[in-house]
């Protein structure tokens, strides 16, 4: 793999606090699946206790860096208190890390708010903002100095639109009006914890992790399927990245989508609406997304082409069906990532969503995202096939 600057490529994969900590009682998901009545997150899967032996495990794999992300809501358990224990907590898991050599993309937001300031409105609350520059403020005094790369932000854009437009996740509102300003209000929280990080240290690769969605016109002969395509890039791989320009070192690239747009109108999508690849015999994961490994390295020249900044693909993953598609998936989009440096693009690291299966937001435990099984009932972490063929690839010295 092409080494850049000196700095050997990050090899790693990511997990998310409340997808994988567990005991989590502070966070408004928390509240909301009790509120529903939905399947509750709970003990997770205890990393929390484990995660000595998480992090062992992915070393083991051939891994040398990890994504993971520190739970405010854990931290500030009411406004301006913070618990030291849940500090100490997070200084041992990075002293960890360190020991184990990994180098550290540290998420400081990633989906979960503290229930005290869901209760002020959330993100759609100016205040909002305040708030995180003071948790941000706390955490680069804390660990500044350890932390390889910051991802202020994960995918503003899907907690956006999930918790204000489409109404899925907390706090299920489906508003057009209320997503934008959602949108803007986080865009603005990065833009101020990209310079707080860098006035402490100027060093620091600051950036946000964005979701990107490869995509295509369904029919490439119907010229409203194009201006659909456009409307769709517009909206869900630019507008973000245009709202904090000036404030990324690297763009962290989540890839999941690759979507064949037709023009339809819906409320909610617009004029724009996503085949169903199912119906279209394409290759599917289990939770019936299409899996089409080359998007990435697509996605990967176009934001390169677009904005010149280093990338790293700070989340790319599969629900797999069977062990072979997980591994071949893996496999297909490593080679995605290096066709796109050949073509130009720097590419500087690549995560594998997920080191554990874990819990996945409101699709629960069903889903299957980890190089390692984890028993629900014993918590026994088993590391899968795919984990060593990755593990391959990782300690592949090119
Ligand atoms: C991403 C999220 C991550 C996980 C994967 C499957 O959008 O960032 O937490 O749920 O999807």
């Amino acid at each position: 793999m092409v080494k850049s600057n000196g700095v050997g490529f990050l090899w790693g994969s990511a997990t998310s606090a409340y997808q994988v900590e567990g005991g989590n009682i502070w966070s408004d998901w928390h509240f909301w699946e009790k509120q529903r009545g939905l399947e509750q997150c709970g003990q997770a899967v205890r990393h929390y206790e484990k995660f000595a032996e998480d992090f062992t495990l992915a070393k083991q794999l051939g891994q040398n860096a990890h994504r993971f992300s520190m739970e405010w809501a854990r931290i500030e358990t009411a406004p301006g208190q913070i618990s030291q224990s849940e500090i100490e907590h997070y200084r041992q898991v990075i002293k960890t890390l360190k020991s184990l050599n990994l180098k550290i993309c540290l998420t400081l937001h990633h989906f979960t708010l503290p229930q005290w300031l869901a209760n002020q409105g959330g993100w759609e609350n100016n205040q909002a903002i305040e708030y995180f520059k003071r948790y941000v403020q706390l955490v680069v005094k804390e660990f500044g100095s350890d932390i390889d790369l910051w991802v202020t932000i994960n995918e503003p854009l899907v907690l956006a639109t999930e918790g204000y437009l489409y109404g899925h996740w907390p706090p299920q509102i489906k508003s057009y009006r209320r997503m934008i300003k959602v949108v803007n209000n986080l865009a603005q929280a990065h833009q101020e914890a990209y310079k707080i990080i860098h006035e402490a240290l100027p060093q620091a690769r600051v950036g946000l992790a964005h979701n990107f969605f490869s995509l295509e016109p369904y029919r490439r002969w119907f010229i409203l399927d194009e201006w659909a395509t456009i409307r769709a890039d517009n909206f869900w791989n630019k507008w973000l990245m245009k709202l904090t320009t000036g404030s990324h070192d690297f763009i962290g690239v989540n890839y999941y989508f690759h979507q064949r747009v037709l023009f339809s109108f819906n409320w909610s999508r617009g004029f724009v609406a996503f085949a169903d690849p199912k119906k279209l015999n394409k290759e599917i994961s289990s939770l019936g997304w299409e899996v089409y490994p080359s998007g990435l390295g697509e996605v990967l020249l176009t934001i390169w082409q677009r904005y010149h900044l280093p990338l790293y693909v700070t989340e790319n993953g599969i629900d797999a069906q069977s062990e072979a598609q997980r591994a071949s998936f893996i496999t297909r989009s490593v080679a995605a990532v290096k066709q796109a440096q050949k073509q130009g693009a720097e590419v500087k690291g690549y995560f594998y969503w997920s080191l554990l299966d874990n819990f996945e937001w409101d699709k629960g435990y069903q889903p299957k995202f980890g190089l390692i099984e984890v028993d629900r009932k014993t918590f026994v972490r088993t590391p899968r096939e795919s984990a060593r063929v990755y593990a391959e690839i990782c300690s592949d010295k090119i």
